[in-house]
């Protein structure tokens, strides 16, 4: 079990580079599964979440070679195997790799792949998305089995944008026969680069990253090269890091655009931002005001920065909700915040902030891997010491981050206990 151990850190400084996207590279790795011969994917993130992705597709017989952020992957002897449940559980993204599966077998059992601290999190859009192509789907211990001997195009509507069904039916219907339209799908830029490497593959996908999104079913798809989009939240941690502490960050690998919302957000607040090509840098001005926030599916503010902002908001003065859309259980940081000083209270979906308390160091816990960097960023600002313990929550998504910190000056340490 290791810790990181924050003090009180100066404003951050310097420049950083952020990673590939880690919810870009796990659709990838799951479509990669697709295609003939050896797909090679570059810039992937050295992540948990990455190597049990590999894991679960090596179990399936896929060859898999991991080495400098750049993956090889070989699925031509894939086998029609059960995966155990132990790393299923592990990750959500799992279950993308049932539209691929189904794909290449007729019959296919998947697990399901359960609920998470921040939301049940159930799979029935994608369930649905299966059927309107015609697979018969049937759901018992635990397991969901999905027959097709062959999916067919047909229009699906999502009663939600969700991200994983969006990624789900994309994949089943590359390679089915017809057209499919899906209508309402989600726009998240991970969506957008794992259609485009699906395209390179050979797939006919037209309007990824807009809500309707056209598929024409081709017969095979073939190996194919990518490099992954960077991580717009790993690039918001860094930005709310950097804000905290008041400090001077240039963030490099970045697409500003993928981050519209966010830095809107901290212009409102009267941050200095300036924006080029591929980098973002913040600093701040005088009169920082802290501002309402309310997640929602991409354009809009991210759910996924949604904890790092609260922390960055508890130390504002005046009084600001952050209303969370997304996710039904995603405030269990509100108990680790309050433990630090912050005054923050819990209606629903709003938690209202009371900013401008002093928070003080105290032995916290990472309830996920999101609520996690917002305790390190609470811990930066913090008096005295800091130790956020369940650190493995933060490692499926950020990659040596106690490193990326310190090189901006922060005082972080990892302890392996
Ligand atoms: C992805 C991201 C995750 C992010 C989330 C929302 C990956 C690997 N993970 O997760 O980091 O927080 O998008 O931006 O990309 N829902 C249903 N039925 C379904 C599917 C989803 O009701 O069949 C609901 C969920 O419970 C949730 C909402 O839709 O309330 C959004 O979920 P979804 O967009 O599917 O998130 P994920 O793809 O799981």
């Amino acid at each position: 079990m290791s810790k990181f151990i924050v003090e009180t850190s100066e404003p951050l400084k310097g420049k950083i580079r952020t990673d590939g996207a880690k919810n870009a590279v796990l659709p990838i790795i799951a479509a990669s599964l697709m295609a003939e011969g050896k797909c090679i994917i570059e810039d992937v993130p050295d992540l948990s979440d990455v190597h049990t992705m590999c894991e679960l597709i090596r179990i399936l017989g896929a060859e898999v070679r991991f080495e400098n952020n750049r993956l090889e992957i070989c699925a031509d002897n894939i086998i029609n195997r059960e995966l155990p449940y132990e790393p299923v559980k592990k990750i959500r993204a799992s279950f993308l790799l049932a539209a691929p599966l189904l794909t290449r077998f007729s019959k296919v059992r998947i697990q399901m792949p359960g609920g998470c601290p921040i939301g049940i999190r159930p799979i029935d859009l994608h369930l649905k998305g299966f059927a309107r192509m015609g697979a018969e789907i049937r759901q018992e211990f635990g397991m969901i089995e999905l027959t097709a001997d062959k999916l067919g195009g047909n229009e699906i509507y999502l009663d939600f944008p969700s991200v994983g069904a969006t990624e789900n039916i994309i994949m089943a219907a590359a390679l089915a026969e017809g057209v499919t339209v899906i209508s309402n799908a989600a726009t998240e830029p991970e969506i957008t680069d794992m259609s485009e490497f699906l395209n390179k593959m050979g797939a006919q996908i037209e309007g990824a990253g807009t809500e309707t999104v056209r598929i024409r079913g081709v017969d095979r798809l073939y190996a194919a090269k990518h490099r992954v989009i960077p991580d717009r939240i790993e690039a918001g941690t860094f930005l709310a890091a950097a804000a905290i502490t008041g400090g001077d960050v240039r963030i490099e690998n970045v697409i500003p655009e993928h981050l519209r919302a966010v830095i809107s957000k901290l212009k409102e607040m009267n941050f200095g931002i300036e924006e080029d090509d591929d980098s973002v840098r913040i600093y701040k001005n005088d009169d920082i005001k802290s501002v309402d926030i309310k997640t929602m599916p991409y354009p809009a503010f991210p759910t996924d920065l949604q904890p790092q902002f609260m922390s960055l908001m508890t130390t504002m003065n005046g009084t600001c909700i952050i209303n969370e859309t997304i996710f039904e259980n995603r405030f269990q940081h509100v108990g680790e915040l309050s433990r630090m000083g912050a005054n923050i209270k819990l209606e629903g979906k709003s938690a209202i902030i009371k900013g401008g308390n002093r928070l003080t160091g105290a032995e916290v816990k990472a309830t996920d891997l999101r609520a996690g960097a917002g305790l390190i960023i609470a811990a930066l600002c913090a008096e005295g010491k800091s130790e956020i313990g369940d650190i493995y929550h933060i490692e499926r998504g950020y990659c040596r981050i106690e490193e990326k910190l310190k090189a901006l000056g922060a005082k972080i340490e990892k302890l392996d206990i």
